[in-house]
């Protein structure tokens, strides 16, 4: 059992930062939504994120720094649209996969010559990683804080939903209330001569295109059909992820007494339990998770959900009730 923490004062953080430094794993809140926490340079405590998560150990984890100053470090090469989009978009709900330097281990990057990288855009977040860095550490490996396939957490008990059987009691939860995105990053390669959207998120192609001046490559929503063997690694993009234990049906009549989530404007059909009614794309990113979560804790079979239409954001949610619809 951890340590949940729920007043994160600087001296909290500081407290969370030196259990990072001693190993321990922290779950903290990020705007996307939360993750478990280790000091990326510790091969051992890293390897604890795994057992823990109860994922495979050759898919690598995103590094989070708290400012582009700490970048150098992890990273051997950056492409000047790599640059314009660290710039623009960190902090914030996008990771860059950047050709790694000698500080980006195996154990962080699941063997690969590449190492993802996120300024997350959460003053807690962003605190523990100043306090880590104060202390000597370079940054912090995180993988969203759920056990492998499930649903990622975006609030502190849900954290402890999953994970609290499996933590320590030197293994820290921090409270930072509801992510405000509540979809993992936006994943960019940024390996090849165009930005490639390995994983859509709150950034958008669109706004790939304005900042870098370039088309991205690849559509993400074929992607899922169209994976090369290296992507496999790109654990989010297992065709069955996301998923809770009730079974998702996408865009269909819902039957009686089965979940239901929609944006507000459909109304809820007779017999039906409406776990959401989002007013907008954003809102339905942001509500999303948790809703599948009350699914669950209704114990209900099945969860119907009418997909929101249109680009940007919604593409992304479309990805991940995909993936949810496949079951686990
Ligand atoms: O929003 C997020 O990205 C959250 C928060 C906590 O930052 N993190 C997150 O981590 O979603 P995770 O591990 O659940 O998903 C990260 C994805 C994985 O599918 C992983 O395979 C991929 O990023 N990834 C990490 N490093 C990579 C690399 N070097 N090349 C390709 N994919 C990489
Ligand atoms: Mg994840």
């Amino acid at each position: 059992m951890s340590q949940f923490l729920s007043n994160c004062s600087a001296d909290a953080l500081a407290t969370a930062a030196q259990a990072l430094k001693d190993g321990s794993l922290v779950a903290f809140p990020t705007e996307t939504v939360y993750g478990l926490g280790a000091d990326a340079t510790n091969a051992a405590a890293v390897a604890r994120i795994y057992e823990v998560k109860g994922r495979p150990s050759d898919h690598p984890l995103i590094v989070h720094i708290a400012d582009l100053k700490y970048l150098d470090q992890w990273i051997s090469e950056i492409p000047e649209y790599g640059i314009a989009l660290a710039r623009n978009f960190w902090p914030g709900p996008m990771t860059l996969i950047l050709k790694r330097s000698e500080l980006a281990k195996d154990f962080i990057t699941g063997n690969q010559e590449t190492v993802g990288i996120r300024i997350p855009d959460n003053s807690l977040a962003l605190g523990l990683l100043e306090a880590l860095h104060k202390l000597g550490g370079a940054g912090i490996a995180a993988p969203s804080a759920n056990r492998f396939g499930q649903v990622s957490p975006t609030t502190a008990s849900a954290v402890k939903e999953e994970l609290s059987d499996y933590l320590s009691e030197r293994d820290l939860i921090l409270d930072g209330g509801p992510s405000e995105v509540g979809l993992e990053s936006t994943i960019i390669d940024c390996t090849g001569k165009l930005p490639r959207i390995l994983r859509p998120g709150a950034i958008t192609i669109e706004m790939i295109e304005e900042v870098s001046g370039l088309e991205v490559s690849g559509s993400p929503e074929k992607k899922s059909d169209d994976l090369k063997q290296e992507d496999i690694r790109v654990s989010g993009s297992l065709k069955n992820h996301y998923a809770p234990k009730a079974k998702v049906f996408l865009d269909q009549q819902p039957l009686d007494g089965s979940g239901f989530i929609a944006l507000e404007s459909i109304n809820t059909p007779d017999g039906v339990i409406r776990l959401a009614a989002p007013e907008s794309v954003e809102e339905f990113a942001r509500v999303l998770y948790s809703a599948l979560r009350e699914g669950d804790h209704q114990n209900l079979d099945s969860i119907y959900i009418a997909q929101p239409a249109g680009e940007g954001l919604a593409i992304a949610i479309r990805d991940r009730l995909s993936r949810s619809a496949k079951g686990r």
